[in-house]
């Protein structure tokens, strides 16, 4: 797929003032830091669609782009950011799990993973609730220009190896980097692949 246009849409903190539901939508989200708005700018040819920071829990809202003038791309702020309150963090989650659980047009939930750190729980807790919710999703690993090609491949296979511990199946996983464009168009092509208009 070709990305041709791509624009900012809108900013909330709850899914009924989500917009209208009437194109298949596609979300992003992760650890604080994971490199989730990186990747929708390149992803879109963009280099600052999405706002990135060096610091963890810049991005803190739901934020809907609108790409091609026919899907929803959505920037959804990390998880485990170990520097907001307690208060706050549930805060988070519950608007951020309404948003999964009750987005009709989400077609896929993008999970970021960085590509150097052996699985963490809280992306496996993640993962196991979005299955027990049964929400369609996919993994990524993130920068992976970070790491050598062996090195790569051994962790996801490393990866991999506990994920079919608890799943039967594997999700489609995908390697990524922002610095370099790697994985731009494999991803891009499930995206229009799961898209059936
Ligand atoms: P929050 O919005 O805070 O949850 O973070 P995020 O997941 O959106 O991460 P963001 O895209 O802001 O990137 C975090 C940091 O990682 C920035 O300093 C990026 O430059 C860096 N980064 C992101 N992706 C890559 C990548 O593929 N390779 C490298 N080398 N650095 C990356
Ligand atoms: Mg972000």
């Amino acid at each position: 797929m070709e990305i041709k246009t791509a624009r900012f849409l809108m900013s909330n903190s709850s899914v009924q003032k989500c917009p209208d539901p009437n194109m298949p939508e596609f979300a992003f989200i992760g650890r604080s830091n994971v490199g989730k708005s990186s990747l929708i700018n390149m992803l879109t040819n963009h280099k600052k669609l999405a706002k990135t920071s060096g610091r963890p829990g810049k991005t803190q809202l739901i934020n809907h782009f609108v790409i091609n003038d026919n899907w929803y791309l959505v920037d959804l702020p990390g998880y485990g950011y170990a520097k907001v309150s307690k208060n706050q963090r549930n805060k988070f989650q519950a608007y951020i799990s309404d948003y999964i659980i009750n987005r009709e047009n989400l077609y896929c939930l993008f999970v970021l993973v960085d590509c150097r750190h052996e699985p963490q729980k809280i992306d496996m807790e993640f993962i196991e609730w979005l299955g027990e919710k049964q929400i369609p999703f996919a993994l990524i690993f993130t920068k992976s220009d970070k790491l050598g090609k062996n090195q790569l491949h051994s962790n996801v296979a490393a990866y991999k190896k506990q994920l079919r511990k608890t799943w039967e199946e594997l999700p489609p996983i995908f390697m990524s980097s922002a610095e370099t464009g790697f994985g731009k168009e494999e991803i891009l092509n499930f995206i229009a692949e799961t898209d059936p208009s």
